[in-house]
């Protein structure tokens, strides 16, 4: 009964979390999980903390570059120009987020 509750109580913090995060989520899961879910082509796995370990270390500002101008097997902004500059950065800032 005690793990539970306390799986419940988990449950409702990730939903309280996932709230605040939702655009970040929905770009990420339209634009972005295909291949950083799988780690299709090489990109670093969401979560995958030593694959953004040396990646992260290099800051956002190059991070972010990186996402919206592409890099090796990564397209520009991922292949998704209708997204803004702003919704990339965001859009990293979650996954650098749950990455590390
Ligand atoms: C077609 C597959 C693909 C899609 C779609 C994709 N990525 Fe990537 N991404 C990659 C690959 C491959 C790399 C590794 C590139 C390298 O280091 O050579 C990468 C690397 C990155 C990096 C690390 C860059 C660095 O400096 O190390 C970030 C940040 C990133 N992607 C963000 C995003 C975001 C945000 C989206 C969605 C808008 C996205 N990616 C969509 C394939 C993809």
């Amino acid at each position: 009964m005690k793990k539970l509750v306390s799986v419940s109580i988990a449950t409702v913090a990730l939903f309280g979390l996932m709230s605040t995060a939702q655009a970040d989520v929905r770009t990420y899961r339209t634009a972005c999980m295909a291949c950083h879910a799988s780690g299709a082509a090489g990109a670093p796995k969401l979560g995958d903390k030593a694959a953004w370990k040396a990646r992260i270390a290099q800051g956002m500002d190059i991070l972010v570059k990186h996402a919206v101008e592409g890099k090796g097997a990564m397209p520009p902004k991922g292949g998704r120009m209708d997204l803004s500059d702003a919704q990339i950065k965001s859009t990293v800032a979650y996954m650098v987020g749950e990455s590390k």
